[in-house]
Order: C-alpha cells, then sequence, then structure tokens
C-alpha cells in the first residue's frame, strides 16, 4: 500500500468528510409496491454511515420514470416522509447523504406504466433477453421517442425532485446519467438518433442532462449537486463508438457549473463494451476541475493508489458495503472482509435477508 489517504477526511466543495469512501448508489428493492422508503431502509444506511460520503440507490422523480420493482420514488408526500426517516438516521451517525436521481427511460415496461410504452430519445429496444417487471420477467419492449414538446416537463419533474430532496434533508444529490438509462441514452450515439436539438452532435447529445443541471441547480447549490457517468459500461446494451468524444465533451461542458463532484464508473467491473481502450480518470481530470469519484471494482489498495497518483478524489465501493456494513471501519484496522454478498438477496422485495443482517467484524 502506499500512503493511507482513503482514510482521510476531505473537504468536498464546502461539504466536510471524514474519510474519501463513498457508498455506491445500489438499488436494493425494499422500497415496497408504493415506492416509499421505510424504517428497514434507514437501518441499511445507518450501518453503512461509516462511509464519507453515502449516495443512496437509484430514486425515481416520477411515475413515468419507474422502470425496477420496489426501488423507492420522490415524487410524493409519502415519499418525503419515509426518505426523512433515512437521512436522520445517517445523519445521527454523522455523515452526509446525497439523494441519487433516476429515470428509467427506455430500460423499462408497459407493465410499469399502465400499458403504455416507456419512453427514450429514439425507439430502439435494449437487445437483452428480459426485464424484471410487475409481472415477472418479460422481454424487452421498443420505447416511444419522446417528443421534443415532453422534454420540459421532464426537467420540471427533475426540478420537483431535488425540491422534494431538499425539503427531506438531503445534502445533496447525484444525477444518474450512467448505465443506460434515460439520460445516458440521450447521450450516446447508439440509443439517440434524434434530428431535434437533443440530438445529431456530441453537443446536443449532452443538452438534457446540462438543462437539468441548470433546472436542479436553481434549488441546491452546484457545489451540492453531483453527476454519475458510465464512459465504458456496457450495462443495459450501451456502448457507442464515439464515447471517447461523447464523454469528454459531456465532462468539459459539466466542468462549468462548478459541481460536488463528477463521479465517473471507470472500473471495468461492472460490464465493458470493448469498444476501444477504456476512458480513465486521468482523462477526466484533464477536462473536469472539480472533485472526482472513480468506481467499479476497486479495492483497498488500488483505492488508495489512485487517490495518492491525484486520479481520485474519493472512492465509491459497491458490492464490498453490501456484505461489510462496517466496511471503513475493516478498511482501518487491516480486517479481512467478508465474502461477496449473494446475487440472489441483491434485490429481494421487502426482505432483510441478505439487507440488514451481515455482521459487524469481530475478532475470532
Ligand atoms: C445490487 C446493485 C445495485 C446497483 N444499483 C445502482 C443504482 O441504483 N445506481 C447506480 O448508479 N449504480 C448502481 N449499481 C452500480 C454500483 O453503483 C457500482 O457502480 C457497481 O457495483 C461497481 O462497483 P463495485 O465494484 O464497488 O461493486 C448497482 C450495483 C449493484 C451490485
Amino acid at each position: 500500500m502506499t500512503t493511507a489517504k482513503l482514510l482521510e477526511p476531505l473537504n468536498l466543495k464546502g461539504l466536510a468528510l471524514t474519510n474519501r469512501v463513498a457508498l455506491a448508489p445500489m438499488t436494493r428493492a425494499r422500497a415496497g409496491a408504493e415506492r416509499i422508503p421505510n424504517a428497514l431502509m434507514a437501518d441499511y444506511y445507518a450501518q453503512r454511515a461509516g462511509a464519507g460520503l453515502i449516495i443512496t440507490e437509484a430514486t425515481t422523480i416520477s411515475e413515468q420514470a419507474n422502470g425496477w420493482n420496489e426501488s423507492p420514488g420522490i415524487y410524493s408526500d409519502a415519499m418525503v416522509e419515509g426518505w426523512k426517516l433515512v437521512v436522520d438516521a445517517v445523519h445521527e451517525q454523522g455523515s452526509p447523504i446525497f439523494l441519487q436521481l433516476w429515470h428509467c427511460g427506455r430500460a423499462s415496461h408497459s407493465s410499469f406504466h399502465n400499458g403504455e410504452s416507456a419512453v427514450a430519445p429514439s425507439a430502439i429496444k435494449i437487445n437483452e433477453d428480459y426485464i424484471h417487471t410487475p409481472k415477472g420477467k418479460e422481454p424487452h419492449e421498443t420505447p416511444r421517442a419522446l417528443g421534443t414538446e415532453e422534454i420540459p416537463g421532464i426537467i420540471a419533474d427533475y426540478r420537483r425532485a431535488a425540491e422534494r430532496a431538499q425539503a427531506v434533508g438531503f445534502d445533496g444529490i447525484e444525477v444518474h446519467s450512467a448505465n443506460g438509462y434515460l439520460l445516458d441514452t440521450f447521450m450516446q450515439s447508439k440509443t439517440n438518433q434524434r434530428t431535434d436539438a437533443y440530438g445529431g452532435s456530441v453537443e446536443n447529445r449532452c443538452r438534457l442532462l446540462l438543462e437539468i443541471l441548470e433546472a436542479v441547480t436553481a434549488v441546491f447549490p452546484a457545489n451540492r449537486v453531483g453527476v454519475r457517468l458510465s464512459p465504458n459500461g456496457a450495462f443495459n446494451d450501451m456502448g457507442s463508438p464515439d464515447y471517447r468524444e461523447q464523454f469528454t465533451t459531456a465532462a468539459q461542458q459539466l466542468d462549468r457549473f462548478d459541481l460536488a463532484y463528477l463521479h465517473v464508473m471507470d472500473g471495468l467491473a461492472f460490464g465493458f463494451h470493448e469498444l476501444g481502450e477504456p476512458m480513465t480518470l486521468a482523462e477526466f481530470r484533464q477536462v473536469f476541475s472539480g472533485p472526482l469519484i472513480g468506481n467499479c471494482g476497486y479495492t483497498q489498495e488500488t483505492a488508495e493508489s489512485a487517490i495518492a497518483a491525484g486520479h481520485a478524489d474519493l472512492i465509491a465501493f459497491g458490492r464490498p458495503f453490501i456484505s461489510n456494513p462496517d466496511l471503513v471501519e475493516r478498511f482501518a484496522n487491516g480486517w479481512p472482509l467478508s465474502p461477496e454478498a449473494d446475487v440472489a438477496t441483491w434485490y429481494t422485495p421487502g426482505g432483510s435477508a441478505g439487507y440488514t443482517d451481515f455482521p459487524t467484524y469481530s475478532t475470532p
């Protein structure tokens, strides 16, 4: 190991973090059919509040944004009240928490929408086997291309979601623009064949994300707003030949907002499109001057190296945090990690099994 920067405090654009380990956003599908956060979720997040920064699971901004069974939302007063349980429990442990804002876009299905099609930049379907829907596993469907006149409504949904996040007491928000969901599909040429101002050029494909940022930074100050990108990802059938140009331009454009951070899924451990050399954090450093969070497949050692080399300011850990609620303490003490959690419990609706029942480390 090089130095021990990972566990040092960080001033994240004015927000005091006790260390540089972030909890990566992870959908855990425990919010019930009504999508209202609850006491079990509060326990889960409080258990992981050793992280310097908690980023919540993806949270839908509207009914239209839904596409995952029992994931939480932030579009009703009851959801605001539910999230208060989570935020209060995390704040009691002294950790800041950002809400990840989500619109599933084409990674959804008509059975989430009373038989109406899911929406996307263009009518291009996910070329994968199936999607889990309220009716069980179903083949993917071709989404409906959004009309230009519908876009202001989506931006307004993001703005309202940010207002509700602020009413809950979240320290900030992360705009989910990764993993083949709506905003990623607007950015990438593979999924955006529009001929209006939201498609056709690299700049036009960034437009929706930038307009959303204009809207949400009128609610939260920009230094409390992060953005997540997956330039190397294949998840949800993504990966475009011009990925390097697209994501370099996006990061350049994002720089003007003076954001809390840019969260880049630079590692390949969550799937790689193999269309060329992966984009690195060092590349993003050249065009984005604010804090960078790295993610995907990091270990304590590789996280230390990335921070020591100046490539990242924080590293987000996902799967290691599922089975090691006390991940930061284990890092600090050199304790071994528990094996990765069983995939079968990642998204088990309702249950504490594989969710809040992982023990903290105890010396044998
Ligand atoms: C169970 C599970 C749920 C996930 N849900 C989300 C999510 O809601 N939002 C998101 O941006 N990424 C999500 N991801 C991706 C993780 O944030 C992270 O990028 C990925 O697990 C790679 O990091 P790791 O190697 O440290 O696990 C999820 C991953 C897992 C394993």
